[in-house]
């Protein structure tokens, strides 16, 4: 068991660069292989979901190796289009291999991508979406067998903009024939940036970051080199360490015109924040107040996957606030693990009630998911005492190495690994 130690109580102060962006680079990946050929990637996140994708990249035929931060794959060699469950169930992410493999082989083979702490996580849209495009799915018991005889561009319209949706109906036409109309497409960061990367490539798609996104099929790609945007959660989350130990501290090259919504309730609360080339400058030390109502909304409003962090912080400060999950039916299990540490937080499937004010102490604590375990490295921060938080292989999925980043901002953490 993995576990980090952290004695609370200092502001944070310092500057750290922010990594590349898991929720963007997935997806990049997978997209990799609709080119016959090479393509680099910089600013590539050392991080557990991306070292799963490669183990799948690999295993599927391509040629992958690591040069400091940046990864060059070659997918020529590529033969498979099938995932052994082994790999799949390790990492949700693996979903969005369905449509790169269509769109390179117009055949799929992979296991059902797991639920997850947070939620069942089905993918219901993303096969109606690929259906349109002229795909046959099989729905076995233990894994989807996709086919089609030629992707052909349709009109698919989602009644809720998911995000892994929305990138595997992309993925599966761009190589198609014809266009693929998308209505009710996801806005978010992550879609933008891989339609910037696959347009790079030579695809021919337009209207991301809007509902409706545009794919006119091409030929084939070529290879690029392309530089990963940074990480907004990430970003987010050091954000609301700073305000939970009410320190001053700087983000390098964060992606601030991501981050609005986030930017502009912490200055509601109190926070001074200050963005001058590309240096974002945080100051939390003076007086800082709650906020009476968030709702967690597809973007751009308030990312779900920065709502436990949120919660962390707002446990104490003084005032009640209402958090409303509406994304994912499971995401307040790290409220137990807060009240053990003094919070005062109530919940149901979707809403949250969080009385605040309450001093947090340190005490040994159980990270069960990624961003719940991040909302611990938060609260722990800001807390008085020693916190001890266990499985912190989850927090390695999404953070390349929290224990380091934080350190650098001037928290008092001690990485320990025991077996
Ligand atoms: C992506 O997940 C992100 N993951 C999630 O980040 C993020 O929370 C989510 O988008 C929302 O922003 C990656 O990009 C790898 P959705 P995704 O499809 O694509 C339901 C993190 O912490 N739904 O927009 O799975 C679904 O169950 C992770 O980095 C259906 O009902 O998100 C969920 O409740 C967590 N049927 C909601 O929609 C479907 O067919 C949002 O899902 C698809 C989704």
């Amino acid at each position: 068991l993995e576990w980090i130690e952290i004695l609370g109580g200092q502001p944070l102060n310092g500057s750290v660069k922010v990594q590349g962006s898991k929720n963007a680079v997935l997806p990049i990946l997978a997209a990799t292989i609709l080119h016959k050929g090479v393509t680099v990637l910089k600013g590539c996140p050392k991080i557990t979901d991306v070292y799963y994708m490669i183990q799948i990249l690999e295993h599927l035929g391509s040629i992958i190796k690591w040069e400091e931060d940046t990864l060059m794959i070659d997918t020529l060699a590529l033969n498979s289009c099938i995932i052994p469950t082994e790999y799949a169930n390790k990492m949700r992410s693996s979903i969005f291999l369905l449509g790169s493999m269509l769109g390179r082989f117009q055949e799929a083979r992979l296991p059902y991508p797991g639920g997850c702490v947070i939620g069942e996580r089905p993918i219901e849209l993303h096969l109606a979406g690929l259906k349109k495009l002229h795909v046959k799915i099989e729905e076995g018991v233990e894994e989807l067998v996709a086919k089609a005889e030629q992707i052909i561009g349709g009109e698919v319209k989602f009644p809720f903009p998911s995000v892994g949706a929305t990138e595997n109906v992309i993925l599966a036409s761009v190589l198609g024939k014809g266009t693929t109309y998308i209505k009710g497409a996801a806005k978010e960061p992550e879609i933008m940036e891989l339609c910037r990367f696959l347009n790079t490539m030579g695809a021919d798609i337009s209207g991301a970051g809007s509902d409706e996104i545009v794919i006119q099929g091409v030929e084939k790609l070529h290879d690029v080199e392309f530089k990963v945007v940074t990480d907004r959660i990430v970003a987010g989350t050091y954000i609301l360490a700073a305000i939970s130990s009410h320190g001053k501290i700087t983000l390098i090259d964060a992606p601030v015109s991501h981050m609005t919504t986030l930017l502009e309730i912490i200055e509601r609360m109190g926070v001074i924040y200050q963005n001058e080339s590309g240096r974002l400058h945080i100051d939390a030390t003076g007086k800082l107040k709650s906020v009476l109502h968030i709702k967690t909304e597809p973007y751009p409003g308030f990312p779900t996957d920065l709502q436990s962090q949120f919660i962390a912080v707002i446990a104490a400060l003084e005032g009640e606030c209402y958090i409303h999950e509406t994304l994912f039916e499971a995401r307040f299990k790290v409220a137990e693990e807060l009240n053990k540490m003094g919070a005062q937080i109530t919940y149901d499937n979707h809403v949250a009630r969080i009385i605040g004010g309450s001093t947090l102490y340190g005490t040994k604590v159980e990270a069960k998911e990624l961003r719940g375990g991040a909302a611990l490295v938060v609260a722990a921060i800001g807390a008085k005492g020693i916190t001890s938080i266990k499985n912190r292989h989850f927090i390695d999925r999404g953070y390349e190495d929290i224990c380091k980043d934080l350190i650098s901002l001037g928290a008092n953490i001690i990485c320990q690994e025991c077996c």
